[in-house]
């Protein structure tokens, strides 16, 4: 069983530095079986995997239209493992929350197509293990994710857990 917090003082979030404090959401060796869980974090609901021996954690809905991330499946594109969002099929890698899109060269159509990224879509968060309990820390990178949108406001929590 883990203890919810990590912090010291057991604060939650200090609203001068943003910076918010890991929280325990389950035991590594639930992880390794299921090789994905659900967890809310100081009201923000994430998705973690464990896939080919590393964590990843990150906002569960998909910053395209709010899909259910932890309902996808991880695929390799270019190298990359990445959730392929349920709903429309949008690529996410898991590593950094960047947005895999194929291309193609219009004035050369018998090119194969090569995969680029938009750029970080979805906010990943930090996972960490402490003595088989797994805690994630929220991200407080400074940038607006599109993924923000479903993670906050009338989106998060309650509307997704109908
Ligand atoms: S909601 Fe995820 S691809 Fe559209």
């Amino acid at each position: 069983m883990c203890s919810q917090s990590m912090d010291p003082d057991g604060s939650e979030q200090d609203p001068e530095t943003k910076k918010y404090s890991s929280v325990c959401v389950g035991r590594e060796e639930d992880i390794k079986k299921s090789e994905r869980m659900t967890a809310v974090v100081h009201d923000r609901e994430v998705v973690i995997f464990y896939h080919r021996g590393e964590y990843h954690a990150m906002d569960i809905r998909c910053y395209h239209s709010g899909g259910p991330l932890h309902l996808g499946e991880i695929e390799e594109f270019d190298g990359r493992p990445c959730i392929v969002c349920p709903w429309h099929k949008y690529k996410i890698t898991l590593a950094t929350g960047e947005g895999l899109y194929q291309s193609i060269n219009p004035k050369d159509p018998s090119a194969k197509p090569k995969w680029c990224s938009k750029g970080i879509k979805q906010r990943i968060h930090t996972v960490t293990v402490d003595n088989g309990n797994i805690y994630v820390t929220l991200s407080n990178e400074p940038f607006k994710c599109d993924s923000d949108f479903y993670a906050t406001g009338i989106f998060k929590v309650i509307q997704s857990s109908s």
